[in-house]
């Protein structure tokens, strides 16, 4: 069953799409993440240029049926990418986060999200971090919806997510609540980091979506900035 403006549309089987807000929707899938039992979720933005879907999970692309037209698909980061290439396939052109070209030369990507701009219309503003290049993450401003829509910048588990994940999760510091893990803590360069907070925060968000965990449905902003209160 899916969810589309509010309204289940079931099939008996396959994914679940929930509507967050106008033109903005999501579809989590179960993963395996170093051998851990987590959900992660697809982000799924219709503009007036076309639909954008963010860390693209397994799923048909008639899933976008009574949204709007498949145009872009985007690899936000260094490990979100493995269902990025059947988008491709379906007819999206593939966006990728810096340096992931170079991990799938298997896949064309059109274009890398290298600084901060509009390369998918005016309605959503691209913000590449550049503090963190394990992830080389690229965080999606969508300005009608005011949605930040990260991957693992900061995470959220809900207290359903299994308890090994939780444990996995609590042990990295990234567990309860919407927090960063110790690998952002230790690794992060924070002078680059302060520089790429200063964009993002001058963003008018409420919300945030994140790939793994509860959205963040409103108060986005404090949310953000108590999740990276060792840095800010
Ligand atoms: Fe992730």
């Amino acid at each position: 069953m899916w969810y589309v403006n509010g309204h289940r549309m079931s099939t008996g089987r396959g994914p679940t799409m929930q509507k967050v807000a106008d033109n903005i929707y999501t579809l989590e899938a179960g993963l395996r993440f170093f051998g851990l039992p987590i959900d992660t979720r697809m982000t799924v933005i219709n503009t007036a240029d076309g639909v954008l879907v963010h860390s693209p999970v397994k799923a048909p692309v008639d899933i976008l049926a009574g949204i709007g037209e498949l145009r872009w698909a985007v690899a936000p980061n260094k490990f979100h990418h493995l269902y990025v290439g059947d988008w491709i396939d379906a007819g999206a052109e593939g966006w990728a986060a810096p340096g992931l070209p170079d991990k799938r030369k298997d896949l064309t990507f059109t274009g890398v999200l290298n600084e901060v701009g509009e390369p998918f219309g005016d309605e959503i503003l691209a913000i590449p971090l550049t503090c963190f290049p394990m992830s080389n993450e690229v965080v999606l401003f969508h300005k009608p919806s005011r949605t930040l829509v990260v991957t693992d910048l900061v995470f959220n588990l809900s207290k359903q997510a299994k308890f090994s994940a939780r444990a996995a999760f609590a042990m990295a510091g990234a567990y309860p609540g919407c927090k960063t893990s110790n690998l952002e803590r230790i690794l992060m360069k924070r002078d680059l980091a302060r520089q790429d907070f200063e964009t993002i925060l001058a963003q008018e968000f409420d919300r945030i979506i994140m790939s793994h965990g509860d959205i963040v449905e409103t108060g986005g902003k404090d949310a953000l900035k108590h999740a990276f209160r060792w840095l800010l």
